[in-house]
């Protein structure tokens, strides 16, 4: 894992991180909707709102106090919460993502302790499918394009 590795809630002043990681083409390629690059007036009116919304929770991972990725959690319905998370290219394979979705998951037990975490994860993306494996998701259901994998936030590995 990245030396002095960390994870705090975004604020609008990551506005223009988080928009340059969506938008990089190995963000756009891995997402089941969005596959366009998005507007900086759009990020902006969008990061507003998901910072005010309970049902989303958005954090930056630094290491060494710079940012290298950002991980969200998005409620669906009911306990769901759909993952969405992007790992900084240099700071790949070392165990940022799974201590990012670890913390997280930690921070949303204390106030929801029977929430499921959700991925959708298309099957081409192999280092989302090792990275859901190794945090203990199971599959939930598998589709031509993506398959859904799911864990009990108490159960993650
Ligand atoms: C998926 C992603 C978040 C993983 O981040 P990461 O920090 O490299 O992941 P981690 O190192 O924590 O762990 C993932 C596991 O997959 C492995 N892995 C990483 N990249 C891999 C690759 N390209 N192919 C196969 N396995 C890979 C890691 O080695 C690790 O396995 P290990 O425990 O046996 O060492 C990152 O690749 C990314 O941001 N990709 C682009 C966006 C994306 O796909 N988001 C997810 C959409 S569902």
């Amino acid at each position: 894992m990245p030396p002095s590795i960390s994870l705090r809630p975004a604020t609008m002043d990551d506005a223009g991180i988080l928009l340059d990681w969506v938008n990089q083409p190995d963000s756009l390629a891995h997402k089941l909707k969005t596959t366009k690059p998005i507007e900086a007036d759009q990020h902006s009116a969008w990061l507003a709102g998901a910072l005010e919304s309970e049902a989303c929770l958005l954090w930056i991972l630094e290491a060494e106090g710079r940012p290298v990725g950002q991980v969200r959690f998005q409620k669906t319905d009911g306990s769901r919460w759909n993952i969405d998370i992007y790992i900084d290219a240099a700071c790949r394979g070392s165990g940022a993502a799974q201590y990012a979705i670890r913390t997280a998951a930690g921070l949303l037990a204390l106030r929801e302790p029977s929430a499921i975490l959700q991925a959708d994860v298309k099957a081409v993306n192999q280092a989302s499918l090792k990275l859901f494996d190794r945090l203990g998701f199971t599959m939930e259901q598998a589709g031509p394009d993506y398959s859904t994998f799911f864990v009990r936030i108490g159960d993650i590995k």
